[in-house]
């Protein structure tokens, strides 16, 4: 899968210079994490008594047994859905279907396991395969909180190797619920240009939802082929993971049907099965004699909104067959947008699908962003098709070999096709830096973890995290530098080679690459994905003396972790060099040692996952450097001493003053990276003090540095062209941000301007600037400019374009505005229900906002814990954003009212949000208490020189 609900980066950038803490989501991330599987861990029923002497039970963990071994399905699905709904026709959610699954008997036993959930089983029938003969069914269970679907049987199947044939009817029902088999809808221009809706199915099996479409042996390494029939309606097209083998008309119940079936899949597991039935158009092209196609509503495709995406589908193809040194396994590949999709893609062999905002990229409207997240989610899912697909892990304890892999590698075949993006540098800030600050937590967990420890369907899905996704991909970026990338393809190709159509775990991966370098990888690894966090290397570079300790935010007692770190590093001299940190420490080593008034950089390019520290003159004599000559310093390095810093000081390894000191040559960077790096960490200062003192001189000192970065931008600002690099339009955003947030009023007056072009009828904003120009306008605007851009959002039928003016309605000064804002979240005619909490979020972290939206979400409890049916997930996030900026005693003493209030009504989940938002409050508290004076000193001594 590709992770989570993807936020428009240019809008994501322009949130985050306004507020977005570093730290909040990410907590959430992480407690949901336990609470899910606090909340969810299905009981286990009791055994059922066996009628007679059969040694039976459910199995003792929720895993099923070994003693029978799926070979082959036969699955037939009805799908009675209608894709338009003539005149008064009903719609009709009903699916039905049969399957009989072949299977091989390797263990004596009297019970059948398998998985089913939410199916009505109407027949089941056991048959010898080569004597035919009927095994009597006892009788059948589906036990609901397990998902088992057991079947006892009259006599015992021997584990001699025999075949057997289970034959299940059963039944079930489309839920809106995006996960199985389930419906989803658009509209579109039909007869007389009137808007009619369209309906379609879809499907998601990741991670155990197969179980809902047909029973099934539901586990990854249960590998099967399948040989898949799906009926539908007449005028409706199916498609399936493997080829359309035929398609026929045939009468059932007086109804005319098409029965499509598709040719044999090669051995995969149950989770990549995949079906949809639309109406949908493709655009199409041959790669290495196979057809693929780009699957959209027709309206999208007419438009050549797929275009892209087939532009780039083949080259990223040819990128990884010539990488992996294997074709790509199937005879054809399917990539469907879907108007409705809960992750961002789901890697289903030979039939990906995605949210339209993946898949889909619309020139001149779409930022130049939007196209990177395209080719980055494709890239993506066609890396699953070797690393997930192919090769899949045994169990779910190791998905990070399938999304850590797909995660790192699409940087490199997104570098491979659009080689200017530099986007193997942007790997350090998306993937990174966002971990590094979740992985420092207590709250943090292994990224591969036992087997027993993942067993529930919830804590399955605990796992799709960014520790898994982007902690895996930097571990492997890591090893990569470490081998040499031609060494670490060598061992890749090895693993892939020798587990085609089977299953691995991390130990057959790391044997794979010991064979191509003959060292002991295993034990360099495993310290990386068995244990928790990563180290913070402190080297003295005055007596050469180097050690680790895990980095941890919150310091306590040295957990005594070790790892084996790979180190590189450069002196003043500019010579690079390797090493291996084998040793807690401290030792002395004599190459970390500085003479004169030279200085260290450690882990160049950040291939290391780990931070560093060094003494206080080492880093001065850096900073230094920086503010001589920066560009000696290689580009990486220059956000990673700022981002180092920032962090070091947050867990007080270093004074807050010398982390500010590593922004002050900024007054002289153009590039992206540094000042992004700057940007998320100075952001937390912002929300901290910008209700304080510190404010005045801090947005002094942001205004002094960044009106040079505004000026270097400004050609393409005032002509509304755009910067050919795709990070020059990035910093560019940020620009911009930080210019007309921090008052430099030429940035203002340029805002408004625009924006009143706009309003007498032209609008000239290039797309990845209307996030922030309209924001910063309508800051600057009145209560006219708010209701020209509302009505525009009210006439917007992009949903990108509505989500930006959505996004920048926020921005207002105005309270009223504010306040009506807010109670527009209330009607779902004027805010579609799944934006209210977003919006309410936008409202929060306008400093104007805050108070108003902390009010508002009290008042308004119950309607908003109920918006999402009370899925947790954006209820735990609501109170993790709106409480973002608490940092007085008042409102830590609010926040604890509002938890007894709450605990007296019961709602549960929400008083784990409440508490780590509780926990934050104080540690904010305390370190506004600690930082306070000197941070303000800092900012008045900066301004003042100048
Ligand atoms: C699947 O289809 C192929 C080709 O029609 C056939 O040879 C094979 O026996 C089928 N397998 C099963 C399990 O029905
Ligand atoms: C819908 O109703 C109209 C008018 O009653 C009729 O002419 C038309 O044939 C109907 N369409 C279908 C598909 O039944
Ligand atoms: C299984 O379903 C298919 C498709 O509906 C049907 O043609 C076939 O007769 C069914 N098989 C049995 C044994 O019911
Ligand atoms: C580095 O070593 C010197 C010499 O022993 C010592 O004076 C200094 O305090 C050390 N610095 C740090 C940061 O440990
Ligand atoms: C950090 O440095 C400043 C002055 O540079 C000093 O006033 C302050 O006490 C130091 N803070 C800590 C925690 O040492
Ligand atoms: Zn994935």
């Amino acid at each position: 899968m590709a992770k989570g609900v993807y936020i428009s980066k240019t809008l994501a950038i322009a949130t985050v210079v306004l507020t977005l803490s570093a730290l909040g989501g990410i907590i959430v991330m992480v407690t949901l994490y336990q609470m899910q599987i606090a909340r969810n861990r299905p009981v286990r029923p009791p055994s059922p008594v066996p009628t007679t002497p059969i040694p039976t039970g459910l199995p003792p963990t929720l895993r099923l047994p070994e003693n029978l071994i799926p070979e082959s399905y036969e699955l037939n699905l009805k799908l009675h859905l209608y894709t338009r709904l003539p005149n008064a026709t009903e719609q009709d959610y009903l699916f039905e279907g049969n399957s009989t699954v072949r299977f091989k008997c390797v263990k004596d036993t009297w019970t059948i396991f398998l998985h089913a959930l939410d199916l009505s089983v109407e027949t089941v029938i056991v048959t010898q395969e080569n004597t035919r003969e009927n095994i009597g069914v006892e009788r059948y269970t589906l036990h609901n909180d397990s998902n088992f679907f057991e079947i006892l049987l009259k006599k015992q199947l021997k584990g001699n190797g025999d075949y057997y044939e289970l034959f299940t009817k059963f039944k079930g029902e489309l839920l809106d619920d995006l996960t199985g088999l389930y419906p989803s809808q658009y509209t579109e221009k039909g007869h007389d240009d009137k808007e009619e809706k369209r309906f379609l199915v879809a499907s998601q099996m990741q991670a155990t939802d197969a179980r809902k479409v047909f029973p099934c042996f539901d586990e990854p390494a249960m590998k099967a082929v399948f040989n898949i029939t799906i009926i539908h309606r007449p005028n409706t097209r199916a498609i399936s993971n493997a080829k359309l083998d035929n398609e026929r008309y045939v009468e059932e119940e007086g109804n005319k049907w098409i029965a499509s079936t598709f040719a044999t899949t090669p051995i995969m597991s149950t989770y990549l099965l995949a079906v949809t039935v639309n109406e949908f158009m493709n655009e199409h092209d041959e790669h290495d004699k196979k057809e693929i196609s780009i699957w959209a509503r027709p309206e999208a495709v007419a438009a050549g909104h797929a275009t892209y995406a087939m532009s780039i589908t083949g080259k990223i193809l040819s990128f990884y067959e010539k990488k992996f040194n294997l074709k790509y396994p199937l005879n054809k590949l399917d990539q469907v947008a879907l108007p409705d999709f809960s992750a961002g893609a789901m890697e289903n062999w030979g039939l990906t699908m995605y949210r339209e905002s993946a898949l889909l990229y619309k020139e001149s409207v779409s930022s130049s962003s939007d196209k990177e997240w395209v080719a980055i989610v494709i890239a993506h899912e066609l890396a699953h098709q070797w690393f997930g697909n192919l090769v899949t892990m045994k169990w779910w304890n190791n998905l990070w070999l399938s999304e850590g892999f797909a995660t790192y590698i699409s940087y490199l075949g997104v570098d491979d096709i659009e080689p200017t993006w530099n986007i193997r540098d942007m790997f350090v800030l998306k993937e990174i830096q966002p971990v590094m600050e979740l992985d420092s937590l207590n709250a943090s967990h292994p990224l591969s973890l036992s087997e027993s420890e993942i067993e529930t369907a919830s804590e399955i899905l605990g796992l799709f995290d960014s520790i898994t996704y982007n902690k895996g991909a930097a571990v492997l970026r890591m090893l990569s530098a470490y081998m040499g990338e031609e060494k670490f393809f060598e061992g890749l190709r090895k693993y892939l080679e020798r587990y085609k159509y089977k299953n691995a775990d991390t130990k057959d991966l790391w044997t794979c690459m010991k064979e191509v370098t003959h060292e002991e990888i295993e034990s360099i690894m495993t310290s990386w994905t068995e244990q928790v966090g990563y180290p913070v290397i402190n080297i003295n570079t005055t007596t050469g003396e180097i050690a680790q300790e895990q980095f941890l935010l919150k310091r306590g007692k040295d957990p005594g972790l070790e790892w084996q770190v790979p180190i590189t590093y450069m002196k003043s001299d500019f010579v690079q060099k390797k090493d291996l940190l084998k040793d807690k420490g401290p030792v002395r080593k004599p190459a970390y040692e500085v003479t004169d008034d030279g200085w260290l950089l450690v882990n160049l390019n950040c291939n290391g996952y780990y931070r560093v520290n060094y003494d206080e003159q080492n880093w001065n004599r850096l900073i230094n450097q920086l503010e001589t000559n920066h560009e000696v310093i290689p580009l990486i390095n220059r956000g990673q001493l700022i981002d180092d810093a920032f962090n070091l000081a947050r867990a007080k390894y270093i004074n807050v003053t010398l982390a500010l000191s590593t922004t002050k040559y900024l007054i002289n960077e153009t590039e992206y990276f540094p000042w992004e790096s700057a940007v998320n960490n100075l952001d937390y200062f912002i929300l901290m003090f910008d209700r304080s003192e510190v404010y005045g001189p801090m947005q002094k000192y942001l205004r002094m540095q960044v009106v040079p970065l505004y000026n270097y931008f400004q050609e393409y600002t005032d002509n509304a062209t755009v910067p050919r690099n795709l990070t020059d339009q990035y910093n560019q955003i940020n620009a911009i941000s930080l210019a007309c947030s921090n008052g430099f009023t030429e940035c203002t007056d340029m805002a408004t301007k625009l924006f009143n072009e706009w309003k007498n009828g032209t609008n000239r904003i290039p797309a990845h600037l209307k996030p922030t120009i309209y924001c910063n306008a309508i800051a600057a605007g009145n209560e006219d400019d708010w209701d020209f851009a509302w009505k525009k959002y009210e006439e917007a039928t992009l949903a990108t374009e509505q989500d930006v003016l959505r996004y920048a309605l926020s921005c207002t000064k105005i309270i009223w505005l504010l306040n009506r804002y807010l109670e527009y979240t209330l009607d779902p005619n004027k805010i579609k229900k799944m934006d209210a909490v977003s919006t309410i979020n936008y409202i929060a972290r306008n400093v104007a906002g805050q108070a108003l939206a902390w009010d508002f979400i009290r008042a308004q409890w119950t309607y908003i814990s109920h918006l999402y049916g009370g899925g947790i997930i954006s209820v735990g996030g609501i109170i993790d954003d709106v409480t973002e900026r608490f940092s007085t005693d008042f409102e830590l003493q609010q926040l604890k009212q509002f938890r007894n209030e709450l605990d007296e009504d019961g709602l549960g989940p929400t008083t784990r949000a409440l508490d780590q938002a509780i926990e934050r409050t104080e540690a904010n508290i305390k370190w506004v208490k600690e930082t306070k004076q000197t941070v303000l000193n800092w900012f008045i001594e900066q301004t003042q020189i100048h």
